[in-house]
């Protein structure tokens, strides 16, 4: 298969977008970031991409009038530099149809929660005001809804006595790293397959061929026990491979 020819949105630090960059650099991820683009000036992801040698843009969502014309200039430059799949690493506006309909079933996304459970913005926060003892991150695909797209893969990061935000961040963003590159690597394989609604109004569905379950373990000082089949992993593995 050719390389994955790879559009990455970002809106600040680009952590996600240096895993990627890191994970082609090494061999690991077969792609290309074609273009890095950013809705704010000035970010460290921006400076990131252009140490990697990698072509950059800013387009200030605030110069457009409305979403949807804001939406068709970011399909515009993704386009024009050879995208087409597209990564959400940390971009933080909602896209509308007008772009959705640009790369059907081709916008993946990274959000630091197991999904459905707190979508939106300042998931870590959510998660430690809820009391859970369990949240993680999960790769998926992106409709028009809020977080809500077809799962990819999830990985679990306990919540310890003593988290803030910034130590549960922290400990999830290690999580994310991982999974996305592994996400990605599934999609440059051909492994995504992506089932349409059964019915109007109802839920797509994605899988991983050869991946019963996508399902990590956030490698802590506390000995989380999860399995499946019997078997527990730690790190971002894959439980039920070949299931
Ligand atoms: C990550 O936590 C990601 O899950 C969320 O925004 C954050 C972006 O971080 N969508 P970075 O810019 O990739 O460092």
């Amino acid at each position: 298969m050719p390389p994955l020819d790879l559009g990455v949105l970002i809106s600040g630090r680009g952590s996600n977008l240096q895993a990627i960059l890191d994970a082609i650099a090494d061999g690991r991820l077969d792609a290309r970031v074609r273009l890095v683009l950013s809705n704010r000036p000035g970010v460290e992801g921006l400076a990131r991409a252009e140490r990697a040698g990698v072509p950059t843009r800013v387009i200030a969502h605030r110069d457009f009038t409305d979403r949807d014309t804001f939406d068709a200039a970011v399909v515009d430059a993704l386009r024009d530099a050879g995208a087409t799949w597209v990564v959400l690493a940390g971009f933080m506006r909602l896209l509308t149809t007008t772009f959705l309909d640009a790369f059907p079933h081709r916008v993946v996304n990274i959000h630091p929660s197991l999904l459905p459970s707190f979508p939106g913005v300042d998931a870590q926060q959510q998660a430690l005001d809820h009391g859970v003892r369990i949240t993680g991150c999960t790769v998926h695909l992106v409709d028009a809804g809020t977080d809500t797209g077809p799962i990819l893969a999830q990985a679990a990061v306990p919540v310890l006595d003593g988290d803030d935000h910034d130590t549960l961040a922290a400990r999830i963003l290690v999580q994310e790293h991982a999974l996305l590159v592994r996400a990605l690597s599934w999609i440059a394989e051909g492994r995504l397959q992506v089932t349409p609604p059964a019915a109007p109004g109802g839920r797509a569905r994605a899988a991983i061929a050869g991946v019963g379950t996508a399902l990590g373990l956030a490698a802590a000082d506390t000995a989380l026990g999860l399995a499946e089949g019997g078997r527990a992993r730690g790190g971002v593995g894959e439980v039920g491979e070949g299931a």
